[in-house]
């Protein structure tokens, strides 16, 4: 699919009366068989644009596309100078993948969006599910000249910076979930995927992946996810997807920096003020063993305190759920 044309096409689909397939081939500059094809191509994709009987076609909800411009007026000045490189994708098999492939010098500070992922990947083998111009689909590279026992706390760090994108969109009462969820009355909101490469040396690669959910309507799709989840629409309705991008993008490019040069003790204040587990049942697999405890709140590694009555562990990854009696 080529995207400057069905972005195009997109604009000129009204939300409300039907247009033609003639006009918009006289507006397109193309024949009408066209017109069909990229319509048939974004449907494919989840848009829903309805047919009427005389052939008219209509959005059913109005689609706004990421466009660079209006992600970079969201950011201040001197944040924009960090980004090194902005990408948005109409569709790709992932924006981590996609980041991954490219050359290891061009990554820092390189960006990668699309607007629907075919094989978006979540944490722990999971498929991330990735609907067309829906949500924020978003890898970002960053090198470190740390040494890679000192970014053991990066997936936390991530996870604040997108509760602090968040908060200054307007989002209020979320909660970061250790190791790096969002969550939103208990529901996932945003999940992050961070993969690490290095010779143990530094510098260090990352490849920081952020998944956002704005507006994700029940659909078949959605059936797929087991575990309960959200969007943001629902409690911000009229975010700009767009705005949301660069606010997401400056608080990345805050964050890591001071990262990577004072660790992550400037960051403990904010997680013990965002901790969603914190005092609550949690459950945990522990070496293939189901492990219920109180959530303690986390150590100066960034390991997650699980008090079990009597004793205090220390979860250094892996995954916990909320037990039902805490919900
Ligand atoms: C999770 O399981 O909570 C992590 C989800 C991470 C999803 C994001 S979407 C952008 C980037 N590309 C991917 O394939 N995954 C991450």
């Amino acid at each position: 699919m080529s995207f400057p044309p069905v972005k195009r096409l997109l604009s000129l689909l009204p939300v409300s009366r039907p247009v033609s397939r003639a006009q918009l081939s006289r507006e397109m500059g193309c024949d009408e068989q066209t017109i069909t094809d990229h319509v048939r191509q974004l449907q494919a994709l989840g848009v829903n644009i309805e047919e009427n009987p005389d052939g008219g076609l209509v959005l059913q909800e109005a689609i706004e596309l990421l466009d660079t411009p209006s992600i970079l007026s969201a950011m201040d000045t001197r944040m924009r100078g960090v980004l090194k490189n902005i990408k948005i994708l109409e569709t790709l098999d992932s924006t981590s993948s996609a980041l991954q492939r490219m050359p290891e010098q061009d990554r820092h500070g390189a960006a990668v969006f699309a607007e629907h992922q075919s094989s978006g990947r979540g944490r722990r083998g999971r498929r991330w599910v990735s609907p067309f111009a829906r949500n924020i689909y978003l890898s970002l590279g960053w090198q470190f000249q740390n040494q890679l026992a000192e970014l053991g706390c990066l997936p936390l760090v991530v996870a604040l910076a997108v509760s602090r994108a968040l908060a200054r969109a307007g989002l209020e009462g979320h909660r970061v979930k250790w190791p790096n969820d969002l969550l939103l009355n208990g529901r996932k909101l945003s999940g992050c995927l961070v993969d690490l490469q290095s010779d143990n040396r530094g510098p260090c690669q990352a490849v920081i992946g952020v998944g956002i959910n704005v507006r994700m309507p029940e659909s078949e799709l959605t059936g797929e996810i087991d575990q309960a989840w959200t969007d943001l629409a629902s409690h911000l309705p009229g975010l700009s997807r767009n705005r949301l991008a660069g606010l997401l993008l400056e608080a990345l490019f805050h964050d890591l920096a001071v990262f990577a040069e004072h660790g992550f003790e400037p960051f403990r204040p904010y997680w013990r003020q965002m901790d969603g587990l914190f005092g609550r049942q949690v459950s945990a697999l522990i070496k293939n063993e189901l492990t219920v405890g109180t959530a303690a709140g986390i150590d100066e590694n960034g390991a997650l305190l699980l008090d079990t009555g009597n004793k205090t562990l220390r979860l250094h990854s892996g995954e916990v759920s909320l037990h039902k009696t805490s919900l």
